[in-house]
This record gives C-alpha cells, sequence and structure tokens, in this order.
C-alpha cells in the first residue's frame, strides 16, 4: 500500500561561502518523505541537518535543487519549525503562544478557542494557560513550542532536536505526547535528534548522514510495533542491533571528520 509523498527533495546542495572559502553543508540531497511518516534524522555535529530543516522551513534557499511540499489546497501554512530553545515568544502568557499563529492567520475566534484549548489539553498545559515563559519550566516552554506548532496545522512539522536540553523522564513523556499527538493528526514529521534511542522510539524511518559535506548515506526502516518502550530497544534483537549500527556509524564519521581536520 503505497502513501502519497509529503515532501520531495531533488538535488539539492547548499554551500555557504565565507571568507576562508566556501563550505559545502548539503552535498546532493535527494529524499521523498511519505504523507504522514515520522523520520528522524541522525547524523555528526555539523553535517548540516539543522541547514536542511532550514531550507525546508524556508528560511535559507538551497544553492542547488528544489524541493515540494505537497498541499491538500486547504489554506493552512506549509510549515512550522520547533526549535531546541527560542521556541516562545517571552511576553505572551502560555495560551497567547499557542493561539498566535492562528491570530495572525485571522481565523474565526471560535476555532481560535477550540484548537487553542485542544492542544494545550493534549500537552499538559491546561493549569498553566495563563503563565507566562519565564515561569515556566524548560519542559513546559518545550510543550508550548509543540502546542503552538500543531495548532497552526500545517502541511508538515520540523523538529531541531526539541527535546534535547531536557532530562530522560521529562524527555519520555513529551515524546509520548509527541507520538500520541502524531497519531491524531497523521501529520508528516521530520526530526533531528542527536540520540539514537530518540530516533529508534520515534521513527518510522532514520536517514543517517556523512559528516561534511552532508550526505544521506544510510536509510534505516525502523519496522517495530508502537507504542515502543525503552526497554524493546535494549531487548529486542532488531533493535539492539539497529541501535549498534547507528552508533558505529555515528564513530566512523566522527572519527573519519577528525582526520579531515587533523
Ligand atoms: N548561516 C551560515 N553561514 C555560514 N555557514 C553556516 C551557516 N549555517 C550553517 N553553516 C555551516 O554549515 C555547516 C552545517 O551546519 P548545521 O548547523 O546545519 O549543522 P548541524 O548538523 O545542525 O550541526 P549540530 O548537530 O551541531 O546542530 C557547518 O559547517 C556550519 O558552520
Ligand atoms: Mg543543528
Amino acid at each position: 500500500m503505497g502513501r502519497k509523498a509529503k515532501i520531495i527533495i531533488r538535488n539539492l546542495t547548499k554551500a555557504f561561502y565565507k571568507k576562508q572559502g566556501s563550505v559545502t553543508a548539503l552535498d546532493d540531497i535527494n529524499l521523498t518523505i511519505d504523507d504522514g511518516e515520522f523520520v528522524c534524522i541522525v547524523g555528526p555535529s555539523g553535517c548540516g541537518k539543522s541547514t536542511l530543516l532550514r531550507i525546508l522551513a524556508g528560511l535559507e534557499n538551497p544553492s542547488i535543487g528544489e524541493f515540494t511540499i505537497a498541499t491538500d489546497g486547504e489554506d493552512r501554512p506549509l510549515q512550522s519549525m520547533v526549535f531546541q530553545e527560542r521556541g516562545v515568544i517571552p511576553w505572551l502568557t502560555v495560551e497567547k503562544n499557542v493561539e498566535f499563529g492562528l491570530k495572525m492567520r485571522h481565523l474565526p475566534k471560535e476555532l481560535i478557542k477550540e484548537r487553542t484549548a485542544y492542544y494545550l489539553k493534549k500537552t499538559g498545559l491546561e493549569k498553566f494557560s495563563s503563565l507566562y515563559p519565564k515561569e515556566l519550566s524548560g519542559g513546559m516552554k518545550q510543550r508550548v513550542s509543540i502546542a503552538r506548532a500543531f495548532a497552526n496545522d500545517p502541511e508538515i512539522l520540523l523538529m531541531d532536536e526539541p527535546f534535547a536540553a531536557l532530562d530522560e523522564q521529562n524527555k519520555f513523556i513529551l515524546q509520548e505526547e509527541l507520538l500520541s499527538i502524531w497519531s491524531e493528526t497523521g501529520k508528516t514529521i521530520l526530526f533531528i535528534t542527536h540520540s539514537i534511542d530518540e530516533a529508534l522510539l520515534l521513527s518510522d524511518r532514520i536517514l543517517l548522514m556523512s559528516s561534511q559535506p552532508g550526505r544521506i548515506i544510510r536509510e534505516i526502516i525502523v519496522d517495530m510495533p508502537r507504542p515502543r518502550k525503552i526497554e524493546d530497544i535494549r531487548e529486542n534483537p532488531v533493535m539492539a542491533g539497529q541501535f549498534v549500527e547507528i552508533w558505529k556509524h555515528l564513530q566512523e564519521e566522527v572519527q573519519q571528520s577528525r582526520r579531515e581536520d587533523g
């Protein structure tokens, strides 16, 4: 049963020009992501993961190549992005943060209220809706970013290490919440992480990138039933094998980039 392609990236290359010369951050990326698919990108630091997301978010232009995000003709934003931090507007309350994108689009008041309330509830923020970001913990701030991104009802979600700064317990709770919203909404998610556990817990498919210039050099299909538990990653032989495969890949890439630097 083939699914529709949601994101198609063709021959995408990105170079940055600096005084010392140019840096090829991304080299000939070709990628198709299906509608509703949850894809994680894993790769060594500096390999161009954030650059790829920023291009898909329209914040940078590709040097060569192109991408398309399929739309279904409804009036919704192409993408919402969730960052590791900086995701909330400090002078707005939790509730105002979540409804911000909807207000900007001048949607009907009733719809804004309903959708904001729904995502505040889904992310466990109901009780905190009138607080300001400075009154929130790191985990709560990330919940606000996630609630806002989903409330916008975008075609795709782009997430750049959204849980990297959280402790393991909080991270797990937010991962569960994210998966629950994902399965309810059927959104397409492209998610960057440094954590192999996180990639195995969340993904339908994991893309491994090389060190600079960033290329996609391997993909791993995580064909495991959901919901998955952290224990599965250790105890299920297939998942444990995938963990080791990704671990070795990262080690090789980091060592190679060290050799090139030295
Ligand atoms: N605006 C920019 N101007 C110049 N160079 C840039 C710019 N943005 C990124 N780069 C360079 O492109 C390369 C890729 O950076 P990027 O931030 O995409 O890496 P990353 O894979 O997200 O790394 P990390 O895992 O550390 O977040 C790096 O060498 C970086 O210095
Ligand atoms: Mg990055």
